[in-house]
């Protein structure tokens, strides 16, 4: 029997100093959790000098990146570099080397996930990788394994820190976008190119990775309809309030008859969702199964600790499964083949804002458009009086979204409307 489970880690940024930190951080409770040590045996990095987050031994550390995913010392490769390349060409090794794999990249995932799990599978090796979505919050092991008895009716979540607190700030301070993006930059949560952040590309990527775990057919990133956070201002906020509702960045994944609907965009939820309540850089998941009802994970879903917990508790479960001789086993679970609904079918609630000419007739013409394209008025409130203009906020009740862009592009053409100036979709 094997007394020591060897591991090579390609990167010690943020998460790969979280990952060495907890591995040395309760060794001899891993070995009896396992039955054998875990050992890391090398660490790849761009440069040897760099000043680090955590104290690693010069002799650990490597440049030469082929020198751990071809190493035959080497049982479970870790990769927390990030990004596509060169991740995906080193894991693909890795794999046809017959190493089992962890890895925290959604991005790889979200846009390779079969070529990577065929070629794990055709290896008969593991690739684990919760640490992918919502950092530290336990979300692809449940999916996979103690929700399998359910069909899922839906998954909703905050999957991204950093737009979370953006948001959260808005709210509460009143600011506007520019200015919460400025200080989640000064707290180091936001990035100094926020863009796969702010734009919605991190939470595609993970929701992604979830609808395909959920509904056991493979969605890939570019089939998620994605609007970021950048267009809300704090009007909308505050009318938002005024309705008892409050507005997230979330991503959601939920079947239809004519099939899968995922999307990310900035979602109006009541005040009473559970949802509403996670804020600053906190994530939460919340899940319908047919059997379970509804369960919600909650935790950080960013930075180096957090993050390496997922890790690291992957790496256990590889390593286990390594000395009880039954790795291999947990297949990719993407059987089925289910169509991405394009968004213009995808049926909603919608608050609208907009700026109209205040003098009778508008709200009528306006009526009279939504009701051509079959697009029922929920409520209507006009907020600001005594000028020449004046907002109007719609909700509407569940529609095609087709049919209220039909509405939105004949009721932009009339003269008395200056503009729309947001369309938010409306969940729970
Ligand atoms: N940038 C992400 C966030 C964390 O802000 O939540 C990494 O996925």
């Amino acid at each position: 029997m094997k007394k020591q489970i060897n591991i090579g880690i390609l990167g010690l940024g943020t998460i790969g100093s979280g990952t060495y930190s907890v591995l040395n951080s309760h060794k001899s409770d891993y070995v009896k959790r396992v039955g054998a040590k875990i050992a890391i045996k090398k660490i790849a990095v761009k440069s040897l000098n760099k000043k680090r987050l955590v104290k690693v031994p010069k002799s650990l550390l490597t440049t030469d990146v082929l020198s751990i995913v071809n190493n035959p010392e080497i049982d479970v490769v870790v990769e927390l570099m990030g990004g596509i390349n060169p991740a995906k060409d080193l894991i693909l090794k890795a794999l046809k080397n017959k190493k089992h794999v962890v890895t925290a990249n959604k991005e790889l995932l979200a846009n390779y996930g079969k070529q990577i799990f065929d070629t794990a599978a055709k290896n008969d090796v593991d690739i684990y990788f919760e640490a992918s979505v919502g950092g530290g919050i336990p979300i692809i092991r449940p999916l996979k394994r103690e929700l399998a008895a359910n069909r899922i009716i839906k998954v909703m979540g905050i999957v991204n820190g950093t737009t979370n607190y953006i948001l959260t700030k808005m709210a509460d301070e009143g600011s506007f976008f520019e200015q919460a993006l400025s200080e989640a930059q000064a707290k180091g949560y936001a990035e100094a190119n926020p863009k796969a952040d702010v734009d919605g590309y991190d939470a595609a990527a993970k929701i992604a990775i979830l609808a395909s775990i959920a509904f056991n057919s493979r969605v890939v990133a570019n089939q998620v309809f994605t609007e970021g956070i950048r267009a809300i201002k704090p009007q909308d906020i505050e009318y938002a309030r005024d309705m008892n509702h409050v507005i997230k960045l979330i991503a959601l994944a939920k079947e239809n008859k004519e099939g899968l609907d995922v999307r990310v965009h900035p979602t109006m939820i009541p005040v009473s969702h559970p949802l509403a309540a996670v804020s600053d850089v906190y994530n939460a998941i919340f899940v319908e199964g047919d059997a379970v009802g509804e369960v919600m994970f909650f935790g950080q879903g960013a930075g180096g600790k957090p993050t390496a917990s997922a890790v690291v508790g992957d790496i256990i479960d590889i390593a286990g499964n390594i000395i009880d001789g039954r790795t291999g086993k947990m297949k990719c679970t993407c059987y089925n083949k289910k169509q991405v609904m394009p968004v213009g079918q995808i049926i909603s609630s919608y608050y609208l804002r907009m700026k109209v000419a205040d003098k009778p007739g508008v709200l009528a013409k306006i009526a009279r458009v939504f009701g051509d394209k079959q697009v029922s008025i929920g409520s209507v409130i006009q907020k600001g009086h005594g000028g020449k203009l004046a907002d109007l906020v719609f909700i509407t009740h569940q529609t095609k979204e087709k049919n209220l862009r039909a509405a939105l592009m004949l009721i932009n053409s009339l003269d008395e409307v200056s503009k729309t100036n947001n369309v938010i979709r409306v969940e729970g």
